[in-house]
């Protein structure tokens, strides 16, 4: 958006996100030769730490210190003839190229690399290694058919565990031909070929090896994807999320399924909210998922996606599943229905053993050495029961985050970074939207009230490992790092209200918080409360909420503004006062209006932060700060939305910072002052004592400004 139209408080934010990101050296972005690179899929090898990219006719191997440095690149283009082919089916000039769309980790040595090669698909391995050793291996290259789709446009998903290849993909030239696909180097496994109960329409979202306990032989690879499907009265087609799932180590069957799984199940992923009438609202198409890996290795956390398939109403929510759900739904009834008209019913006869689904493994018994030995009656039950009755629920039943405003930004993406923080983890969420945002997020859900409130941390106008995302989009590959402590400025307060659970204030400087015994070098006092609610909460920072500051004329009437954005929304008004935060009731003299807070005769001691918050299928948000002050008849002479410093500093300069305070997103700087210092920042190690300004009355309680700022924040250079 031109700057120039954005409102003042908006205005300020913003150029201090992009001075951040960009003076401060915060991102690097890597465009290749000026073409647009067009990224289709990208690798991280930590190992050598390169972050390969495929492309369009092209593959990088990028550095993960700066991507922009020291880059290689190898040509792989298809031929000439190869391209004419392509135009004559029919295909447009840009489709008629090499996209790079799997890329995998083959072994220490080599990646596997596979484009759609102008709807003719091709594999190759690629030599990687220390000193930037990056070579396609020419006498590797074949044919990708059933590795790669044929075109650019087409879904698909791959995991490479063990040298053997799982992919979701369309195999076929028209695209009729969705499967799930194992592929070593003996051996093709897949799901049934036009078998609309296995799969139907799918699209291919993502996938993972995920072990259920210690026996190898009982690993399952997860496949998420979206399924169409008739609904019951046979008239429209539904999209549903599904996750299905395969034992690693299936074989597929002796004498029936041969070379198809024998393991196949899937059921469905919910991810909804109720609705005030009883009737949840659902967001049923899956866009992105992020298997956020744990130490428990068979605990990974599932972070979903989603968007409503709705025509009249676009909105997006973030689910978090945990493998104990998902296996519960797995280990669950099977799904039954006479025929596809009717509804599904729990399956209630007998069931087969060993039990249809489960792995060749000791854990199950041990009986059988490979799924060929299972008997028919197994094969034939899992062949005609494929979906399990219980769909899985998310955690909490609701989804973490939620954005249902109409004409917003579409989401597009997800990763997920686990920060450990003093007070417990947490999950940012860096969500990438169609307006090549990354929206940095972190949620916190309250037990006691069961509530979701989302702070929003920063937007990165521009993926992850040592602390540094890296974004692809049509033009380039960016990199940015996850946090920049210093940033949040060099005051305890600052790093006190950045609320950024990457960041803590050690007594000298706001900087990267490491949890005990991870960062054992130096590790110095810390202060850090990212969770708590109280003060804190009122003064989250960046733009999450707008904020405000009204006069009011002692004896006067006065209206604090908030209208919420949705009718259905109950609008709650909380007063701040140093770390205490009150709900506000309603009087005589105080009215709560549907256009906001009315205060018939105000009094000084009104004065304070009013937070306005509206809270809507339990989900609260913050939607306006406003600071009230209580003027004793006093000249108003500095009007509440004036801009920038007045040009000679008088009597009124106190009123000016705060102003500024305000237009930089704080409340009331000397109660912003005041909490930090009680709760954060007042600590006998505190090794700098600073003054930062020198409120009314001259108390020493700010703390003045540093003269050894290297890295001050853009906001802070209007600080006198
Ligand atoms: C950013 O990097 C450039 C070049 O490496 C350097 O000159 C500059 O001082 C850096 N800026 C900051 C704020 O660190
Ligand atoms: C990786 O695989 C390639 C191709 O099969 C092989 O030539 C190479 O020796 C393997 N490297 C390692 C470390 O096993
Ligand atoms: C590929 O096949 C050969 C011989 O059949 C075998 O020795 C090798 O281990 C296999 N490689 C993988 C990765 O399965
Ligand atoms: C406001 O009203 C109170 C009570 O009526 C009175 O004592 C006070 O002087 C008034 N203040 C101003 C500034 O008028
Ligand atoms: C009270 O407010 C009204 C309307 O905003 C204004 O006309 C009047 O002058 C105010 N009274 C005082 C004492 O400021």
């Amino acid at each position: 958006h031109p700057i120039s139209a954005m409102s003042p408080c908006l205005k300020s934010k913003c150029l201090s996100i992009y001075l951040s990101l960009w003076q401060l050296n915060r991102t690097w972005v890597f465009q290749g030769h000026g073409a647009l690179l067009q990224p289709q899929t990208m690798l991280l090898d930590e190992g050598h730490e390169r972050l390969y990219v495929g492309a369009k006719n092209t593959l990088y191997s990028l550095s993960l210190d700066r991507v922009n440095t020291h880059h290689r690149e190898i040509h792989w283009a298809t031929t000439e003839s190869q391209v004419e082919e392509c135009l004559m089916k029919g295909r447009e000039k840009p489709e008629c190229a090499n996209y790079i769309k799997v890329l995998q980790q083959y072994n220490q040595t080599h990646l596997l690399a596979c484009g759609t090669g102008a709807f003719n698909p091709v594999c190759g391995l690629v030599r990687v290694g220390h000193t930037g050793l990056f070579s396609l291996d020419k006498e590797s290259i074949e044919s990708g058919r059933g590795r790669c789709p044929y075109d650019p446009n087409s879904p698909c998903t791959s995991t490479l565990s063990r040298g053997e290849l799982y992919i979701g993909l369309y195999t076929d030239y028209w695209e009729n031909d969705g499967a799930l696909c194992r592929l070593n180097n003996q051996t093709y496994t897949r799901t049934e070929r036009d078998d609309r109960q296995q799969l139907s329409e799918p699209k291919f979202i993502g996938s993972a090896v995920i072990p259920d306990n210690d026996d190898r032989d009982d690993d399952k690879v997860y496949f998420f994807f979206t399924e169409r499907e008739m609904d019951a009265q046979g008239v429209n087609k539904a999209v549903f999320t599904r996750v299905g799932r395969v034992c690693a180590n299936d074989q597929g069957g002796q004498r029936m399924l041969v070379n198809r799984w024998s393991s196949f199940l899937k059921t469905r992923l919910i991810c909804s909210v109720a609705g005030p009438n009883g009737i949840d609202t659902h967001f049923d198409e899956l866009e992105d998922v992020f298997v956020l890996k744990n130490k428990d290795k068979k605990n990974p956390e599932i972070f979903g996606l989603f968007s409503t398939t709705s025509a009249v109403f676009k909105g997006y929510a973030v689910c978090v599943y945990h493998m104990d759900d998902i296996r519960a739904a797995f280990n669950g009834p099977f799904a039954y229905r006479e025929r596809p008209e009717h509804h599904w019913t729990p399956y209630e006869d007998r069931v087969p053993y060993p039990r249809p689904g489960s792995c060749a493994s000791k854990v199950n018994g041990g009986g059988f050495s490979s799924s060929k030995e299972f008997p028919d009656e197994v094969l034939r039950f899992v062949r005609s029961h494929p979906v399990m009755y219980r769909p899985v629920r998310p955690l909490h039943r609701r989804p973490v985050l939620l954005q249902t405003e109409p004409g917003r930004r579409k989401l597009t993406q997800i990763a997920v970074d686990r920060v450990q923080a003093q007070d417990g983890h947490y999950h940012v969420l860096y969500i990438g939207t169609d307006d090549s945002l990354v929206l940095k997020v972190i949620t916190i859900y309250n037990k006691d009230t069961d509530t979701v409130e989302e702070v929003l941390l920063e937007e990165l106008q521009v993926f992850k490992v040592s602390q540094q995302l890296y974004v692809g989009s049509e033009v380039g590959v960016a990199q940015v790092r996850l946090h920049q402590c210093d940033l949040y400025g060099s005051e305890c307060a600052d790093c006190c209200l950045a609320r950024d659970p990457y960041c803590a204030w050690d007594g000298l400087t706001c900087s990267r918080y490491y949890p005990a015994g991870v960062y054992t070098k130096s590790r110095r006092f810390r202060r850090q409360d990212v969770r708590h609610g109280n003060a804190v909460q009122l003064y989250e920072q960046w733009h999450r909420a707008e904020e405000r500051l009204v006069y009011g004329v002692e004896n006067n009437s006065t209206l604090l503004e908030c209208t919420p954005r949705s009718l259905q929304a109950k609008v709650l008004w909380f007063l701040q006062r140093g770390g205490d935060k009150q709900e506000v009731q309603s009087d005589e003299r105080v009215i709560m209006t549907s256009h906001g807070l009315l205060f018939l005769r105000v009094r000084s001691s009104d004065a304070g932060v009013y937070v306005c918050q509206t809270v809507e299928h339990g989900y609260v948000h913050t939607l306006l700060r406003i600071t009230l002050h209580v003027l004793r008849g006093e000249r108003v002479d500095v009007s509440p939305r004036a801009l920038g410093p007045p040009s000679v500093p008088g009597p009124h300069s106190r009123l000016w910072y705060k102003e500024f305070l305000q237009l930089i997103g704080y409340g009331d700087a000397q109660r912003v002052e005041e909490y930090c210092e009680r709760v954060w920042c007042s600590d006998k190690k505190r090794k700098k004592t600073k003054r930062r300004y020198v409120p009314a009355g001259g108390e020493k309680r700010g703390k003045g400004r540093g003269e050894e700022n290297s890295h001050r924040a853009p906001r802070h250079t209007l600080d006198t």
